[in-house]
């Protein structure tokens, strides 16, 4: 019965701000202002040359950055096959004692990168180069062995990037020889050396939204502190090719292909995007790291007996974070639940459930979810193992997973104020070895990915892949479009950022990163409370609700919040409070009302939310001098209030149980975006032994589960229940309850059902919707809102099924109102895409039928538009749209 504990809470974002390309301050040649410009500096040399990227590289010796630079100017002894260009890596910046660079740069964030090519510079031997680089207080590098590292890494030069927070108008950069240690010999003769420093300003693209940690127990919010140092570890372009900086719309980042990292011959599909799909530029990664992606393969059989595994050396001692990038690229993946599955960090669930059209919005859109996990100090490097593996509990049409790019970074450990780790061990000796071998990259050979255990499953992937013909479809490198950087994604937005006033009220936040917060949720001053409100202003009364007043407040940085301040003489206990500012405050989507934070100072038990500028959804359907919503515009927050409880229901940590659905508990914001409010009286809903919560009646009658009345149980289909009156409220636009009406037409549930029956709904629907709704649409969706308020909660679909049901509904609403849409087979040309269904036997008590073959399918061309609605769950859909593929 136990679920796998989630807590979505961490991150989904498709931030899209406009590139930040970088704009020059210092016109003028003003030796001292700061720069928001990015800086290349090459060490060693004198004068500009370019470097295969085309990017300007000013020489150390001539630059205003290094005004009186000491040190010796060295050329590299062997220029290696793998360097991609000789700038910067030629010639190289030699110190024996120490020396600052002092960068005047705009405070903010930025990436550092530092360039080291290890090889003998005249009389200075490669392996002799032990050193530390500071960066302002943050330790980058501490007794830094380039040669031993490169060896370690099978590269043959090595580029280290960090992004640090400045916060004085300069970067002061520090290369300190490391003291010869008493010991032994070997750093006898030691010395400090760079060849390139590159500094890149970039909006802040790491603390938000909050990560969570990953440490076996339920997921717990990680706030990153805005002024931390990051290195990066890993930045891969999973089943893609390698990005090289130039392609990174002025960023520089560089993407390696993730196979030289996948565990054992398990190495699943890699594809790329349809053509038909287009993907909007987001900064937090290029397009072509969405364009390609790797799944685990289309054999449902064999993804089930194998887990598709990164394995990625890291330094012990150190906490990560990682950004896992997706993007779904390939149809017929466009729906809720198709593709399911769990992520695994270091052996430990990071993430159940985990569906990218959910948490995207759709095919083509993007997404990135964010996980930290704590490392143990050890003496030697630690694996980390990222894998992916079909998670069926929602029983998803395909067994499969996918991922198109993969992060990870050291976060700076506070304490000591340090990035650096040790120096990697040598490889054991290999024949092989040839430290000159280089492939394009710079990646000699990858002798470290242990290729043991799961061999034999991959073999046989391999081998079925190839007998499907199904094969690797190469990225097509094209132009990328850099100024389509525009795209302001609609389904989601990032999550807010509490990070600060958390650290602001935990003002002792020096301690090791392991004190975490225990929410995110800010804290209120009662003073600060009667600012907002002016006192709690009659004039900003917005309502009153069964907890007490709620008013408009506006809080110091002009943000509107609605106030809920707790009536005194409330049954609610201050425990209970607490507990629920401890819920509500791990709860964050799109589609529920945020808790900003509240306050408990002289016993007030005050909540502080987001305002919602339309209000109701009922203000919006009857009673009502507001123009009335189009139909579209109803199923999009029909969808909108389902994704919310689904998400309640399914998303967090503990199941949550709404228990009071109703259209003024869906909220709409200025964008019109629908949210669910008043979840904070809700239960936790069944976990391990019980499936049900038995409480006191509660809840507006009306809407109330007729189950619930009878056996005093509630479950998630009371919610349902609830919500099939508000999708029959919508549709109808009257009350749920209408004392004044004949006697069978008081209850609207019983009405519309009672019309339904008899086919005769839509003589009772709003009047301003006659002749609106698409005649397949208006079957679907009352069909769903019927099957809502089943009159036995087993009868009922899950939250998941009516959120998918209203999507196929506003699909065939849409391919109405856009009929050029409805021509049939457009193209001809088949997708390489060859999908398995394989179903649970186990009779289901939901509406999804099941099946208890394995059928290997193909995509038909034919568009889901004309697909007959009547009757249809998403897996008959499914089948219908797949023809068996002979095999
Ligand atoms: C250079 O910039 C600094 C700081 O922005 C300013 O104080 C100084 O006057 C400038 N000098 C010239 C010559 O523009
Ligand atoms: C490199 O940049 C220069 C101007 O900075 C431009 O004229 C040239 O065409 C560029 N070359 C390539 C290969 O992009
Ligand atoms: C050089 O820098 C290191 C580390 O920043 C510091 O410990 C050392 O005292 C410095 N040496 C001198 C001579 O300033
Ligand atoms: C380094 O070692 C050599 C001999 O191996 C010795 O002559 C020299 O004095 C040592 N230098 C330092 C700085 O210890
Ligand atoms: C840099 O750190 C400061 C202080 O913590 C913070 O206020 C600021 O927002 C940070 N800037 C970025 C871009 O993260
Ligand atoms: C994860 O499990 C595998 C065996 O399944 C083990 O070899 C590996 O060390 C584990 N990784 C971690 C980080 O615990
Ligand atoms: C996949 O990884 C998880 C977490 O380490 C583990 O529990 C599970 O047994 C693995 N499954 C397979 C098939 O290797
Ligand atoms: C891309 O951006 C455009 C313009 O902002 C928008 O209309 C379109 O829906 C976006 N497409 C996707 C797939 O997000
Ligand atoms: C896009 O192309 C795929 C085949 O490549 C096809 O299955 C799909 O229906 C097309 N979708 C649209 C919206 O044109």
């Amino acid at each position: 019965m136990m679920r796998p504990a989630l807590l979505v809470l961490a991150t989904l974002q498709c931030l899209t701000l406009p590139a930040l390309l970088p704009v020059a301050v210092a016109a003028g040649g003003n030796a001292t202002a700061a720069s928001a410009a990015p800086i290349f500096l090459r060490c060693g040399a004198s004068g500009v040359q370019s470097d295969s990227n085309n990017r300007s590289w000013d020489g150390d010796g001539s630059s205003r950055f290094a005004p009186s630079v000491k040190g010796v100017e060295a050329a590299a002894s062997y220029q290696d096959p793998s360097l991609p260009s000789p700038v910067p890596y030629m010639a190289a910046r030699v110190f024996t004692s120490n020396y600052t660079y002092s960068f005047p740069v705009s405070a903010g964030r930025m990436f550092l990168r530092l360039y080291f090519y290890p090889v003998a510079y005249g009389s200075y031997a490669a392996s002799a180069a032990y050193f530390g680089v500071t960066a302002n207080d943050l330790i980058l590098l501490d007794k830094f062995n380039s040669s031993q590292t490169a060896l370690a890494s099978t590269f043959a030069y090595i580029v280290r990037e960090f992004s640090v927070n400045v916060t004085s108008g300069s970067l002061d950069l520090t290369f300190a020889p490391s003291p010869p240690s008493s010991s032994s010999g070997q750093n006898n003769g030691t010395y400090a050396f760079v060849n390139g420093i590159e500094i890149v300003p970039t909006p802040d693209i790491f603390t938000t939204p909050t990560p969570s940690l990953v440490d076996g127990g339920d997921p717990n919010p990680f706030p990153l502190d805005p002024s931390w140092g990051f290195q990066m570890m890993y930045r891969l372009n999973v089943g893609g090719n390698m990005i090289s900086p130039q392609d990174d719309s002025g960023f520089f980042r560089s993407w390696e292909n993730d196979s030289p990292y996948i565990y054992g011959a398990a190495f699943g599909v890699n594809f790329g995007k349809d053509d038909n799909v287009t993907i909007n530029y987001t900064i937090m990664a290029p397009v072509d790291v969405y364009a390609t992606a790797r799944s685990m393969g289309p054999n449902a059989q064999i993804n089930l007996n194998y887990n598709l595994t990164w394995i990625l050396p890291v330094d012990p001692g150190f906490t990560y974070l990682l950004r896992f990038h997706f993007c779904e690229i390939q149809y017929p993946i466009t729906k809720v639940n198709q593709r399911s599955f769990f992520i695994y960090i270091n052996n430990q669930t990071a993430q159940a459930q985990m569906d990218v059209i959910v948490w995207s919005g759709g095919i083509g859109r993007t997404t990135y979810t964010d996980y930290v996990v704590v490392v143990p100090a050890s003496s030697d490097q630690q694996d980390m193992w990222v894998a992916l593996h079909p998670d069926l509990s929602s029983k998803p049409e395909y067994f499969d997973a996918i991922l198109n790019g993969l992060e990870v970074f050291k976060i700076q450990d506070n304490a000591r104020k340090n990035l650096a780790g040790p120096n990697p061990p040598l490889p054991p000796p290999s024949p092989g070895l040839n430290p000159s071998a280089g492939r394009s990259g710079g990646r000699k050979q990858k002798a470290t990915v242990p290729a043991i255990i799961g061999g034999a499953v991959g073999a046989i992937a391999v081998l079925v892949i190839a007998s499907f013909g199904v094969f690797i479809i190469c990225r097509r490198k094209k132009k990328v479009a850099k100024d389509s950087d525009k795209s302001e994604d609609e389904r989601w937005t990032p999550l807010p950022d509490f990070s600060k006033s958390a650290s602001a009220t935990n003002t002792n936040t020096t301690g090791s990163q392991s004190t975490l917060p225990s929410n995110l949720c800010r804290h209120f001053s009662f003073a600060e409370i009667q600012a907002a409100t002016n006192n709690f202003d009659k004039a900003s009364l917005l309502g009153r609700g069964g907890f007490g007043n709620v008013f408009l407040g506006e809080i110091e940085d002009g943000t509107k919040v609605a106030i809920k301040r707790g009536n005194p003489l409330s049954e609610q206990g201050v425990h209970e409070f607490q507990n629920e500012i401890e819920m509500l405050s791990k709860l964050r989507h799109r589609h529920l009302v945020s808790l900003i934070g509240y306050c408990e100072d002289k016993n007030e038990m005050i909540l502080v939310y987001d305002y919602m500028a339309h209000g109701t959804l009922r203000e919006h359907l009857y009673n009502t001098k507001n123009s009335p919503l189009s139909w579209k515009q109803r199923l999009e927050i029909c969808i909108g209030a389902a994704r919310g409880l689904h998400y309640l229901h399914t998303g967090a940590s503990q199941n949550i149980i709404h228990r009071d659905v109703k259209t003024t508990n869906i909220l709409l914001d200025e964008k019109w975006v629908a949210k669910v409010s008043d979840f904070g009286l809700s239960k936790t809903g069944p976990n391990v032994d019980d499936t049900h919560v038995s409480t006191v009646v509660k809840g507006s009658f009306g809407y109330l589960d007729p189950e619930y009345f009878r056996r005093q149980q509630l479950t998630e289909k009371s919610d349902v229940y609830s919500f099939g009156v508000v999708l029959f409220e919508v549709l109808c636009a009257r009350s749920a309850l209408s004392p004044t009406l004949p006697k069978e037409q008081v209850s609207l549930a019983d009405w519309a059902l009672h019309c339904q029956k008899k086919g005769v709904l839509g003589e009772i629907i709003d009047p301003r919707l006659q002749g609106k709704i698409a005649p397949q649409c208006f079957v679907k969706f009352a069909e769903t809102a019927e099957k809502c308020v089943a009159d036995h909660s087993i009868d009922r679909p899950s939250m998941g099924d009516v959120l998918w049901n209203l999507e196929f509904a506003l699909q065939l609403q849409e391919s109405t109102d856009d009929s050029s849409s409805l021509t049939e087979g457009t193209s001809s040309g088949m997708s390489p895409l060859v999908l398995t269904r394989l179903q649970s036997d186990e009779p289901s008590t939901d509406t999804t039928t099941t099946t208890t073959t394995t059928t290997t399918t193909s995509m038909t061309d034919r568009s889901i538009a004309t697909v007959e609605s009547d009757g249809l769950t998403p897996s008959i859909i499914f089948s219908q749209l797949m023809t068996p593929d002979g095999r």
